[in-house]
């Protein structure tokens, strides 16, 4: 399924520059890809919005790009665009901020609705959603900063260390790209891991380290149900996902579709598909997963706007499944266009 029987269909040049679009517009309008804003993941929505706008392009969609800034409203006002895609990581993107914004305007646009990305962005309230819904997530301990303050930063580390156990994993509740997350091998390095955390944020989530398979898996839904793409295997050179490793091309390796057994396969991919319904998401999500070497499959975080950049595992799982990048994306516009048209 293409969007063009709902967004109207441009050329296909790709030469336009970031605030133009291509093509010509036509009646059912242009799809507004939103791309860069002020968080620390400015660089990687740029590169995900990009390729986003250029595959809704070789899709035949009348396609412009735009960054988030104080001339956004009157813009969206004076050139409603038919759908917008947000393409923006990172606390402002997937906090639901955006969003809130889109649907004050009655814009129609491409994932989940405010309140679902609150709760997904926000890790301790995620995970404790999705573990009511029976699924495992690594044992953690979400602490402000203020915390540590007041009680004594020595004493409350030490109760840290005697509860997780070691190596652990310090990240801060809300962030992306794995900014601020360190793991802590030994409890002098938990410190300067804590500094690094509260680097992104008040609040730091504090996880018992898992040890297994990283795999990473989209859930897609354009308009026929949730249903989970093939999982990506991350392996990192250096062992650990970090920022280089994620947007370094060739520092990991990744696996599509992961080599997980039959039952292992279906596992992970009933554990996206049920984090993405009781988190409500819409759309589209990616579930970041680690299975055991007992095959137990941990819940790390979900992503309301998972990155699409040349190395992102969700383009990864797309191409894996047999799709296509720009007909998905196109499919993904259409069935927002088509949720904001009133039902009879
Ligand atoms: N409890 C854990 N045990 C082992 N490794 C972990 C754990 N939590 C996180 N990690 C590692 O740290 C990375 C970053 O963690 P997480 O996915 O929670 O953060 P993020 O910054 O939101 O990342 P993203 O870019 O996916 O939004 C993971 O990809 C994984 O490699
Ligand atoms: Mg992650």
């Amino acid at each position: 399924m293409s969007g063009e029987d709902v967004v109207s269909t441009g050329s296909t040049d790709g030469t336009g520059s970031s605030t133009h679009g291509t093509g010509s517009a036509a009646p059912g309008g242009q799809v507004l890809v939103l791309a860069g804003g002020l968080s620390h993941e400015r660089d990687v929505s740029l590169r995900s919005g990009r390729r986003v706008a250029e595959a809704l392009r070789g899709s035949g969609l009348d396609v412009a790009e735009r960054d988030v800034d104080a001339s956004l409203l009157a813009a969206l006002r004076s050139d409603r665009p038919a759908c917008v895609v947000p393409m923006l990581h990172g606390e402002t993107g997937e906090d639901g901020a955006i969003r809130e914004v889109l649907e004050l305007l009655d814009v129609p646009y491409v994932g989940a609705p405010p309140a679902a990305c609150r709760t997904a962005f926000d890790k301790p309230v995620a995970k404790a959603v999705v573990a009511r819904a029976g699924i495992d997530t690594p044992e953690g301990v979400c602490l402000p900063h203020e915390t540590f303050r007041e009680l004594g930063a020595a004493q409350v580390m030490a109760a840290l260390v005697a509860r997780l156990g070691l190596p652990l994993m310090v990240k801060p509740a809300k962030s992306g790209s794995a900014l601020g997350c360190s793991v802590v091998r030994t409890a002098e390095e938990l410190p300067s891991a804590m500094v690094n955390a509260f680097a992104y944020g008040d609040v730091a989530l504090l996880e018992r380290f898992v040890v297994g398979l990283e795999v990473a898996v989209p859930v897609i839904d354009d308009g026929s149900g949730p249903r989970a793409l093939p999982a990506v295997a991350i392996r990192p050179d250096g062992g650990v996902y970090d920022y280089t490793a994620r947007y370094t091309a060739g520092s990991t390796e990744f696996t599509t579709p992961a080599p997980l057994d039959e039952a292992l396969t279906a596992l992970v991919a009933r554990v996206a598909v049920t984090a993405h319904e009781v988190l409500g998401l819409r759309d589209v999500s990616r579930s970041d997963l680690i299975v055991d070497a007992d095959g137990r499959v941990w819940f790390l975080e979900v992503n309301v706007a998972p990155g699409f950049t040349e190395t992102s595992t969700v383009p990864l799982a797309i191409q894996a499944a047999g799709l296509d990048l720009g007909k998905v994306c196109a499919s993904l516009v259409q069935a927002a266009v088509a949720r904001s048209i009133p039902q009879e």
